[in-house]
């Protein structure tokens, strides 16, 4: 879109930069709606950002899950500082630097015995397409070639590349993509089930048997056809789908049946989000892969990787001879930069105890939310250690309109707050006092009787 000289200026104002808004092409955003009335962000402390027009915002989201020791904490920051001044880049391929396999042993001693094989990458999308890899590498070096199927489930959420999208089970997000997407993926049954579980405190009671369509899909294709299912243990961005009691043991105990991988994408679960460590710790499941991203760095710079049970390393090791044994890679796998943000993040997610922090505060934070039952157009409220989702009854023939509204609303209020579809998501970071979750809550119930 192009504007007139007078509406840049006045835009620039607004933003508080002399950029023009044009170039940047935003993602998953509403472009031109967005640039007629932009809402920019300056800075961040803590639990605060800085909005352009000087305004304090509350971090209702951790910025997008993933700022999950608050922002701009000093030590992460100096060990960035630090890193660039003394090694910036070190090639990855055929050479190594020390950070990495540091960070490496220090994530899998943070996994259940076995898991500790790290693949490092740059996103969530990286570490799920990473994941999907390793698994046909995997049954490939143990002479099971046929197993090429991917399982993922009704709207999980995987990342934008090609193999994420496949098997994320959003329509919107594969719809102008869908004559290119990988071929063999069939999709679980999601679990969200107001019928049954609306207003549940926790895990919700009904839909284990859900699981068991996977015995559907091994009759349907065999399952020598199958390579791994691939889940949310949460489904976090279609709007906090909870895995109800029992169900991912099922999941587990069909996955073993019949040697099929089970991935977990911890993308947003892990670190802290559910009061515990990882998902795997929350439920007591452990799956063959888990990818991780986000937290790992508590976002200060980007850093994905896929962590695998070791027998999966060693069997694809195992299968060459001599030389490269797996064909896959990134520049940035392992950066520097990133390596000394993850070790700053996670000595910073020890010392403060900030994962049974989240779990202390979980009972306040979810008693705040499931107050807003009988508010205007609230459904439903589910709830999780620090995360918590409120779902709304949609506008006829607009989804997703009132909950933007209430999202615009809040955030000329002065918190963040997320929206996907009608269900409102609140993550915030794990230093949130009880007098901001007050506040934060405050400030959306006024939001929800505002708008109509
Ligand atoms: C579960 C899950 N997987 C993967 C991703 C993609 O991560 P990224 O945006 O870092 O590529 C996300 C992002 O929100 C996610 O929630």
């Amino acid at each position: 879109m192009t504007h007139t000289a007078d509406q840049i200026s006045e835009l620039a104002a607004l933003a508080g930069t002399d950029a023009s808004l044009d170039a940047h092409w935003m993602p998953f955003t509403a472009n031109r709606a967005f640039k007629r009335a932009p809402r920019l962000l300056v800075g961040a402390k803590d639990m605060h950002y800085t909005a352009a027009d000087g305004r304090q915002i509350l971090d209702g989201t951790a910025g997008l899950w993933c700022v999950n020791a608050g922002h701009c904490r000093e030590p992460i920051v100096s060990a960035i500082a630090a890193q660039a001044a003394e090694l910036d880049y070190a090639p990855g391929f055929q050479m190594g630097h020390p950070l990495a396999f540091r960070v490496a042993e220090r994530l899998a001693s943070m996994l259940p015995d076995g898991l500790d094989r790290v693949f490092f990458t740059n996103s969530g999308s990286e570490a799920v397409d990473t994941a999907l890899k390793i698994a046909l590498a995997y049954h490939q070096a143990r002479g099971e070639p046929s197993r090429v199927r991917f399982v993922g489930r009704q709207r999980g959420y995987h990342g934008v590349g090609f193999g994420g999208i496949s098997v994320g089970g959003i329509e919107t997000n594969r719809r102008a993509f869908a004559a290119q997407l990988l071929p063999h993926v069939d999709y679980l049954p999601h679990t969200h089930d107001l019928a049954r579980n609306a207003f549940t405190r926790g895990q919700p009671a009904h839909g284990a048997e859900l699981a068991d369509d996977l015995e559907r899909l091994v009759a349907e294709h065999g399952a020598e056809t199958i390579a791994a299912v691939i889940v949310e243990p949460v489904a976090g961005s279609t709007g906090l789908l909870l895995p109800p009691v029992g169900y991912l043991e099922r999941l587990r105990a069909i996955c073993d049946a019949h040697g099929i991988l089970l991935i977990f994408d911890e993308v947003i679960t892990g670190f802290g989000r559910l009061g515990a460590p990882f998902a795997i710790d929350r439920f007591g499941v452990v799956p063959d892969m888990v990818t991780v991203a986000k937290g790992i760095t508590n976002a200060a710079v980007p850093m994905g990787a896929v962590v695998a049970q070791r027998a999966i390393h060693d069997a694809v090791l195992d299968a060459t001879e001599a030389g490269i044994e797996l064909f896959h890679g990134y520049t940035y796998s392992g950066h520097p930069l990133a390596c000394a943000a993850a070790l700053a993040t996670l000595d910073l997610y020890e010392r403060e105890g900030l994962f049974a922090r989240a779990a202390e505060l979980a009972p306040y934070f979810a008693d705040a939310a499931h107050a807003l039952r009988g508010e205007p157009h609230v459904i439903d409220v589910r709830d999780m250690g620090l995360v918590v989702a409120i779902e709304l009854e949609s506008r006829a023939g607009r989804p997703g309109a009132r909950a933007f509204d209430v999202f615009l609303d809040c955030f000329a209020e002065g918190a963040l707050i997320r929206t996907t579809s009608d269900v409102i998501a609140l993550s915030p970071p794990l230093i949130i006092e009880r007098a901001q979750i007050d506040q934060l809550f405050e400030l959306l119930t006024r939001a929800l009787r505002r708008v109509a």
